[in-house]
């Protein structure tokens, strides 16, 4: 069993790990105990229900879990500290804003006052409709205009803990205005903008170049203006975010000092300040490195909690001071391992060739000596022989560019040095590690098949495209045979973007992918875990792939699930209609133009009809490859 080549078991974090079929299996969290459920039995299930993949797969024990942990870890640090706060954590729906998974969230983190954290007017409609506890905190960021502050202060007339934060000294006075006109206090928070800056990807957008929150002077200001209009008492909660996925233990400890000293130094001046929200930033291990690398973290959920109360707790006893209430927005924690993308190989394009090439009376002596080299292959001279490859093929392309060298020349010259890499590869594998160079093994490596895949980069992994997010990536079958191949991934739009060449494998982060050859008798299905976080609303439609379709399970006891709630993607009709199309009237034109054909043309009426009703099924189809 080839357990390691994905590095599953460091960074599947018990839900994901390898079946003895060799398919994977996904553990339910919640009772460890249960059998696992197959998840390529899972694609056959709902293919039977006629939900094809590309499918975005949701599990619900996965985020019932993570909204426990979340809360267990933290009330647990807060005993052992000794803290006398509590915690109060809030999900920041930007991060997933799909209705099904706000409800349970809400749902969820109902037992342990799980709030909401909204950043817009269409945030704050998505929090107020939810089941929350009536303790829960409803924490509203973002810029406000009336309407928006108007909602945020009659929403406490339903019982609703809404808090709204203030980010600039100008939307202060429009909530005094709102609040003397509707005859409701506020209830106010403050964002800081605090120095610490971090590393990782939003290095360049923490501290002081952060976009949002008030600076130490426009703090003051803010508490002045509140003394003289008799608000400091509304003033309840302290505000500031690190950045997301921060890597590393320290950056998060200085920055919860930091924020605990201006807490401290707010509450001097006479603010009522009971809540310390210290944002969002907890991160996700997507390559299981354990390390400070962006992808990674370098630390575990239960130190982050112990770290974030004790450092708070530690800086209140200092001062003196009673301990508020911790509040985080963790957003990529909570959502993030709930979701997968599944989807098939369509075909693959293989680097090499097994094919001969046979030396041809007036071949061009470069062709020729590029096809001795596979009768000349030794284990000790594959560096020199791939050198040798790629000299003569360059030079060889170079001939045809000049119009040297004809098309099927080329085509064998380019078949002939695809062999030859072949070989080097077969005889790599049968020595051990020692004996190649390092150079050797990084040339090899780098010249990786294509494996074309049947989803939209752009669609359903945005960032991978747009900050090099990696996902892990991995084969759903075949897992107790060794990979064969070395591939990169192409999606099905046509944008030479559209390519994922980073993949976390055992040792770390590869440029290549190990995979198995295609079998044309069995679909090869993939995974690509952890992309609960952000992705589903920063997809956009390139090249009119529109959503997937999403599916929710619940993970039973005995390998056996549950399907909660269905969402079929858009159909091809659907995208058209979003960049304005409409497809009735397309469907019209379609017909219309058909019938001149039939007249100018000579096209018969059975053609006529079989071309106007493939345009009619084309628009009911969903937008990504569908299998006959
Ligand atoms: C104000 C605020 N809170 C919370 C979050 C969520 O952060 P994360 O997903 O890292 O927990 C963000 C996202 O960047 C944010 O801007």
């Amino acid at each position: 069993m080839d357990h390691d080549t994905y590095g599953i078991s460091r960074w599947g974090d018990g839900l994901v790990g390898i079946l003895p079929n060799g398919n994977i299996g996904l553990h339910d969290p919640l009772f460890p105990n249960n059998q696992p459920v197959d998840l390529a039995g899972v694609i056959q299930k709902l293919e039977k229900r006629g939900i094809q993949t590309p499918v975005l797969l949701r599990v619900s024990n996965f985020l019932e879990h993570r909204i426990q942990v979340i809360n267990e870890s933290f009330n647990e640090a807060i005993q052992q500290v000794g803290y006398r706060g509590k915690y109060r954590g809030v999900f920041p729906i930007k991060v997933n804003q799909q209705a099904h998974v706000v409800e349970r969230i809400s749902e969820y983190g109902e037992p342990y006052h799980f709030g909401l954290e909204v950043g817009s007017k269409a945030e704050l409609l998505i929090a107020l409709s939810q089941n929350v506890n009536p303790e829960a905190l409803i924490i509203c960021n973002g810029y406000k205009d009336s309407e928006f502050i108007r909602l945020a202060l009659l929403s406490s007339k339903l019982g609703m803990r809404t808090v709204i934060v203030m980010e600039s000294v100008r939307e202060l006075n429009l909530i005094i205005e709102v609040s003397r006109e509707l005859g409701i206090p506020p209830t106010l928070g403050v964002r800081v903008k605090l120095v610490n800056v971090v590393s990782g990807y939003w290095s360049a957008t923490s501290g002081d170049r952060s976009s949002f929150g008030l600076s130490i002077a426009q703090v003051v200001e803010v508490v002045e203006i509140l003394r003289r209009e008799n608000l400091l008492d509304a003033l309840v909660l302290q505000h500031s975010h690190l950045g997301s996925q921060v890597p590393n233990m320290i950056e998060i400890r200085k920055f919860a000092q930091e924020a605990s000293r201006l807490f401290i130094e707010i509450k001097k001046l006479g603010a009522n300040l009971q809540y310390l929200d210290l944002g969002g930033g907890l991160g996700v291990d997507y390559t299981g490195e354990n390390s400070s690398s962006p992808n990674s973290i370098n630390y575990s959920l239960e130190e982050y909690c112990y770290s974030v109360v004790e450092t708070v707790g530690f800086e209140m006893n200092d001062a003196g001071f009673d301990h508020p209430c911790i509040v985080t927005e963790s957003g990529r924690a909570c959502v993030a391992q709930s979701s997968m993308l599944l989807f098939s190989v369509l075909e693959s394009t293989s680097y090499e060739s097994d094919g001969v090439v046979l030396a041809e009376e007036g071949d061009h002596p470069l062709l020729c000596s590029l096809i001795e080299l596979s009768d000349g292959l030794s284990n000790d001279n594959l560096l020199e022989s791939l050198n040798d490859a790629t000299y003569y093929r360059d030079e060889l392309r170079a001939l045809f560019r000049r119009g040297r060298l004809s098309l099927p020349v080329l085509a064998r010259a380019e078949r002939a040095h695809q062999r030859i890499l072949g070989q080097i590869r077969v005889r790599m594998e049968s020595l051990d590690d020692a004996e190649w160079s390092e150079e050797l093994n990084q040339r090899v490596q780098g010249m990786a098949d294509i494996y074309h895949c049947n989803f939209s980069l752009f669609q359903s992994l945005p960032d991978v495209w747009a900050i090099d997010q990696l996902h892990p990536i991995i084969p759903l079958t075949r897992l107790n045979e060794k990979p064969d191949r070395n591939a990169v991934l192409c999606d099905v739009t046509c944008d030479s973007d559209g390519r994922i060449d980073r993949f976390v494998v055992a040792d770390g982060v590869s440029d290549c992918l190990p995979l198995h050859s295609l079998d044309e008798n069995e679909e090869y299905y993939l995974g690509a875990f952890f992309v609960g976080a952000y992705q589903e609303t920063l997809g956009d439609l390139h090249n009119l792939f529109g959503d997937t379709n999403v599916v929710t399970i619940r993970l039973k006891e005995k390998g056996e699930f549950e399907l909660l709630d269905e969402v079929e993607g858009d159909t091809v009709s659907e995208v058209l209609s979003y960049v304005e199309y409409e497809p009735k009237r397309l469907l019209e034109k379609f017909k219309a133009r058909a019938e001149r054909a039939v007249k100018d043309h000579g096209a018969s009426l059975e053609e006529l009809k079989e071309l106007v009703s493939t345009y009619r099924e084309s628009l009911r189809g969903y937008t990504y490859y569908e299998s006959d």
